[in-house]
């Protein structure tokens, strides 16, 4: 055994012996495996990759999770040429961009904001929600004035591009939802609609820092040309994100509407709980996605990512073209995971 794993293994007896009959959430690493695996980063889709980078930079001078995961999704929300995240987000039917998020930490504290308009980053007004307030939720003006009050900026969110897009769209107004639009994003040659109904999507972040503690995030612009008002899964604690310190987290990207009626990633936490590996997890997540509307499933796109606490990562969607991004001491890899369709 390497003199490193011969420390590492005697740092973890130590620190759970003088932590032995304390009751807390937020205990110390347990396995070596988790030692070796920590800190890790993973995200949704190819923007995750950028987006781990702002994560990174935090896990690895031994930051939190949390504070990892709301650092690393602020880049795609800042980022307008990316339509399905905060500004540059694809508009309502009404052209309003309204967007939506959360994050949760390590001892199930949780903020979210739903239909926030003109913030550039709704995750920070989450994680205000999570730190300052005695509430878990803020929606629409009220979540604005939070804002303002905080020292927030009131900002254009609609790019002359997305402007473009929703122009376009008005002149059939046809719900005709392209699965994994996000992918197209960077290639317009590929985007076969410009005009046409966007399917959204979403950053979910997971991680696990240097300590074992975990954090997530979720954020969103939501499916374009919405109806005003309309919340998917991403601020929906249980829903889009979900965070067990004992266990794992998860989150979700694709039909909002379709995540809520299973409460996917709290579905796909508490299956980890039993034994499931996250892969595991997340097809079972799936598959009754598919068992409550087989005809609608084949036609939409949900993808579920999840984390365990030994640091093992998987994912699984409906159809392909779902991709995920992982940063850790190993790697800083994209993944492709298997799909039912
Ligand atoms: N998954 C994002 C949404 O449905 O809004």
């Amino acid at each position: 055994m390497s003199s490193r794993r011969t420390f590492l293994q005697n740092a973890v007896v130590g620190s759970a012996a003088v932590l032995s009959g304390e009751k807390i959430f937020a205990g110390p690493v347990k396995t070596m495996e988790a030692i070796l695996n920590n800190p890790i980063v993973i995200s949704t889709w190819d923007f995750g990759k950028a987006a781990n980078v702002g994560a990174w930079e935090i896990l690895q001078k031994g930051g939190r999770a949390v504070d990892a995961v709301e650092a690393g999704v602020r880049i795609p929300e800042a980022d307008g040429a990316n339509q399905s995240v905060g500004y540059g987000g694809l508009p309502d039917r009404d052209g309003r961009v309204t967007l939506d998020a959360c994050i949760m930490d390590e001892f199930y504290n949780c903020g979210s904001v739903m239909c926030l308009e003109n913030i550039m980053h709704p995750i920070s007004v989450a994680r205000l929600v999570m730190d300052k307030t005695p509430h878990v939720i803020l929606a629409g003006d009220g979540a604005f004035q939070f804002a303002l009050a905080n020292g927030f900026k009131k900002e254009n969110l609609l790019t002359p591009e997305s402007e473009k897009a929703w122009k376009e769209w008005l002149k059939t107004a046809k719900y005709e939802p392209i699965k994994n639009i996000e992918n197209q994003l960077y290639d317009k040659k590929k985007d076969p609609m410009p005009g046409g109904i966007k399917n959204h999507d979403t950053i979910g972040m997971l991680a696990i820092d240097a300590a074992g503690n975990f954090g997530g995030a979720c954020t969103t612009s939501g499916m374009a040309y919405k109806i005003h008002g309309r919340v998917g899964d991403s601020p929906v604690i249980g829903a889009g994100l979900y965070v067990d310190n004992e266990v794992g987290a998860a989150t979700a990207t694709g039909v909002g509407e379709e995540v809520i009626r299973i409460v996917g990633a709290h579905l796909i936490v508490e299956l980890m709980r039993q034994g499931y590996s996250p892969e595991a997890a997340c097809k079972e997540g799936v598959e009754r996605i598919i068992k409550r509307n087989p005809a609608k499933a084949k036609e939409i796109q949900v993808g579920f990512l999840a984390l365990n606490k030994k640091g093992e990562f998987g994912a699984y969607c409906l159809q392909k073209g779902f991709t995920y991004a992982v940063r850790n001491n190993k790697e800083e890899k994209m993944y492709t995971p298997k799909s039912i369709y």
